[in-house]
């Protein structure tokens, strides 16, 4: 896929450039609890400040329903502007009425290396869906708008589709990044190309496995994808994460040859006890208090052979319920076997929340070749859909 990116901008100087990223981060107690998404912005940022722009960020915080205090980007201005060593001034909304004019007129006296943010896109209601023209009216406080954040680009919204529309536009250098990085992985991929697929809902992995089966070598399973299949076989799961509304398929995709199915698994209780390991060729006995919480040790062995041999791996979503020890095991084994063949032997993308936290837990982010700051957005891609914010960038 090709799209034009800002580096084929000849001329920003002066020009006012209004810059799409996603810094829906965490907050906890007021400040910004992880900040990943505003570093990976940092090299757009500073790009178009090198160039003479004047820059004016624009990102959304949770879902408010209209303004909400607590959701006020107030923090994560702040905490860009330790980041950055530079000002980064918040156009708060006070009177929505006016914003426009104080916009337009607080950028008219921006200084050179000074940043400009607006207030949480989605204080306005018709950001949503891009009604009454609020793209357009947007568009009227730029020359330029540039799209960055990659783990919006599947709303079709205002602050992404919407000003597209009525501006030349570009792709930032950390979008730029993430689709080439996942383009390679699922366009040629150099094989083996080993797919880890996990997580609870199936609604969103479905899609992923059956856009990918034709170009992965084996997809190796996990999480609640692995109980739905183990319940629609028949088999009693207990309270185990399960999607009744998807038996046939998880029957049906789960039965290819490439998939390859955890052989044991961990059943307990959620807080850890009569934790101990089911061989899924003997009959499955969890009790209904009791859940399928992790892949078994046998598995992890077993998933351990692919991941060694591949040449591309792209992991979403944790085995099991890593967050409670000793259900730990198996999402953490995963992670630190995916980073150590990356970088080098073979080309390794992770994406998701908490796929994010498992490699952070056994700190070896830094040996994954693309960790992307989309959730949603990367398996929106990964199942081959057409994501609306790319639409208007490609060439
Ligand atoms: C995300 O965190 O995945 C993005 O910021 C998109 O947020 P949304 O699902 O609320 O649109």
């Amino acid at each position: 896929m090709k799209i034009r990116t800002i580096k084929q901008i000849h001329n920003l100087k002066n020009k006012r450039v209004l810059v799409r990223v996603d810094f829906n981060v965490p907050l906890e107690k007021g400040k910004v609890a992880e900040d990943a998404r505003l570093i990976a912005s940092l090299p757009t940022i500073e790009h178009l400040i090198k160039k003479g722009a004047k820059v004016i960020l624009v990102s959304h915080l949770g879902r408010p329903e209209g303004f909400d205090k607590k959701l006020s980007l107030s923090p994560v201005a702040k905490r860009l502007e330790n980041l950055m060593g530079r000002q980064v001034k918040l156009l708060k909304i006070e009177r929505l009425k006016d914003y426009r004019n104080e916009v337009v007129d607080q950028i008219s006296k921006m200084k050179n290396d000074e940043v400009v943010m607006l207030e949480n896109i989605r204080f306005f209601p018709d950001e949503a869906k891009d009604e009454n023209n609020f793209g357009k009216t947007l568009s009227g406080i730029a020359d330029i708008f540039v799209l960055d954040g990659f783990a919006v680009v599947h709303r079709d919204s205002g602050s992404v589709t919407g000003v597209a529309k009525h501006l030349p536009s570009y792709a930032g250098l950390l979008l730029e990044k993430e689709i080439v990085g996942l383009s390679k992985a699922i366009e040629k991929p150099k094989k083996p190309f080993v797919l880890v697929l996990g997580g609870a809902k199936m609604e969103t992995k479905l899609p992923v496995l059956k856009n990918l089966l034709s170009k992965a070598d084996y997809v190796l399973i996990g999480g609640g994808i692995f109980n739905t299949y183990l319940w629609a076989k028949g088999c009693k799961v207990g309270k185990s994460l399960i999607d009744k509304e998807y038996k046939n398929e998880a029957l049906k995709l789960l039965k290819n040859k490439k998939v390859i199915l955890p052989v044991d698994f961990v059943v307990g209780k959620e807080n850890g006890d009569k934790a101990r390991v089911q061989d899924t060729s003997y009959k499955i006995q969890v009790t209904n208090n009791e859940a399928i919480y992790d892949i078994g040790p046998q598995t992890i062995r077993l998933y351990a052979r692919y991941i060694k041999k591949a040449q591309t791996i792209v992991w979403n979503g944790a085995m099991g319920y890593f967050e409670q020890k000793p259900y730990d095991v198996g999402t953490l084994s995963i992670a630190r076997l995916v980073a150590s063949r990356s970088k080098g032997k073979a080309f390794g993308i992770i994406g998701g929340g908490e796929t994010l936290q498992a490699m952070e837990k056994v700190k070896m982010m830094e040996f994954v070749d693309l960790v992307s700051t989309g959730g949603g957005a990367m398996l929106e891609f990964l199942s081959g859909q057409r994501l609306p914010g790319l639409k208007l960038l490609t060439k």
